[in-house]
């Protein structure tokens, strides 16, 4: 059953913009932004009787059925995306870092106001991940989940490997492109990654992460001789987030950059492109490839949720309400390569074993195995110290 849509839009930047104007060309759609919420007072594109500048004012006004949440505040964001679920409002949201802090909270009030909260956009931008994970990939068949999460930090990493250029000039091609957020720490770092993956996790195996107590680390320190280092070696480095299942119903997740081979469905993944390989028992590995960010390609995704909301469609959380609980577990281990200068850093890593080591006269590095506990007891250090890490080949042991 189709119902008609009165639409509380809540942000007009990149993707409200994209949104507005996607939808003014999906007239099938029977939809109507009805007012939309800024925080600011200055000239726009529509006319000033469309905005209003209140978004507890936008969730109680009674022609609103549907709200959609496109602003930068996370903290703003779930204040308003709480008190429309509250409200009896159907929210869609892009908003990966408010919906990965308060995933729990946010599943909890969607079973008791019986609504629907959507956030296909809050994860690898156009590509309908989320829901496919959730409809088709419904059975317990998932080995794992791994993928270039973050449009801005591959696009860096795409001008540095493909056209030879630096990283602080990449990363402002990239901001003036729109694809790295205002706080560039958001996208090298791993952040926007994490909360991807956190989102992700939930619906591939019914696990709600908190992103606090996940491994994540960016490349905002790559240096000439890691990216040396890797051409030399035949390798690419790319920022991958990945969830794998392992033995017993736990799982494992971390966000890490890492050196790709050739013969790696992300390896040719660039620009801002993002790219996800899911893993089953019985099909091996497909792999889902399109757009990561932009106000138009995200502008889509909501389009679709929007959509869907006209249909009645609800995440049903079925791995977390229907199959057996996985246990996120901490430890296990992983092969880094650790670029380093200083022996006081080196001290901070307590390697299992070594594969591999160099000592220069600008850098030194060391491949080995490293316990992935001992790493998230200092992951808030990492950004500190003058290193570099990228996960090689992955072993775990349990
Ligand atoms: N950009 C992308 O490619 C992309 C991709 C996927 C997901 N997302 C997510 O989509 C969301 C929006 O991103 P964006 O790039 O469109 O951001 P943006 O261009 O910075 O626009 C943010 C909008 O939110 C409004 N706003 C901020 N705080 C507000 C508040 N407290 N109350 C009401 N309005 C407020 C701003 O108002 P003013 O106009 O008055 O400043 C602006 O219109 C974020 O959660 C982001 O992570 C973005």
């Amino acid at each position: 059953m189709k119902k008609k849509l009165k639409i509380g839009l809540v942000g007009f930047g990149v993707v409200g913009q994209g949104l507005y104007d996607v939808l003014q060309k999906s007239p099938a759609l029977d939809a109507e932004i009805v007012k939309i919420c800024v925080k600011n007072k200055r000239q726009r594109a529509l006319p000033e009787s469309m905005f209003c500048y209140s978004g507890e004012e936008l969730v109680k006004d009674e022609n609103i059925n549907l709200v959609v949440e496109l602003i930068s505040d996370a903290d703003a964001a779930f204040h308003i995306v709480a008190a429309a679920l509250r409200n009896g409002k159907d929210v869609v949201s892009a908003n990966k870092k408010m919906i990965a802090e308060n995933l729990a909270e946010l599943i909890k009030l969607q079973e008791e106001y019986g609504v629907s909260l959507l956030y296909e956009a809050s994860a690898c931008g156009s590509i309908p991940v989320i829901r496919n994970l959730e409809e088709y990939y419904d059975n317990d068949l998932l080995l794992s989940v791994t993928g270039i999460l973050n449009g801005s930090s591959n696009y860096i990493l795409s001008k540095i490997f493909e056209e030879n250029k630096g990283y602080a000039e990449s990363l402002k091609e990239a901001q003036e492109l729109g694809f790295a957020e205002a706080d560039p720490s958001f996208d090298v770092d791993g952040f926007d990654s994490l909360f991807k993956l956190v989102i992700l996790t939930a619906h591939s195996f019914g696990t709600v992460v908190n992103p606090e107590e996940v491994l994540h680390y960016g490349i905002s320190n790559i240096s000439d001789f890691d990216i040396r280092f890797a051409r030399e070696k035949g390798y690419k480095i790319k920022l991958v987030g990945q969830v794998e299942k392992l033995e017993e119903n736990k799982i494992s997740l971390f966000v890490l950059p890492r050196l790709v081979k050739k013969d790696k469905y992300i390896y040719n993944v660039e620009d801002e492109f993002n790219g996800v390989v899911i893993k089953g028992l019985a099909y091996d590995k497909q792999f889902m490839f399109g757009k990561g960010a932009g106000g138009y390609p995200t502008g889509s995704a909501v389009l679709s949720d929007i959509t869907a909301i006209g249909h009645d469609y609800k995440y049903e959380y079925k791995k977390k309400n229907f199959y057996k609980e996985f246990l996120y577990v901490q430890s296990g281990e992983i092969e880094i390569y650790l670029r380093y200068r200083k022996d006081e850093d080196l001290a901070h890593f307590n390697f299992i074993s070594i594969s591999e080591e160099y000592t220069g006269p600008e850098y030194n590095y060391k491949i080995g195995l490293i316990s992935i506990k001992e790493l998230l007891a200092i992951k808030d250090h990492l950004r500190e110290m003058d290193i570099f890490i990228a996960v090689t080949r992955k072993t775990l042991n349990y």
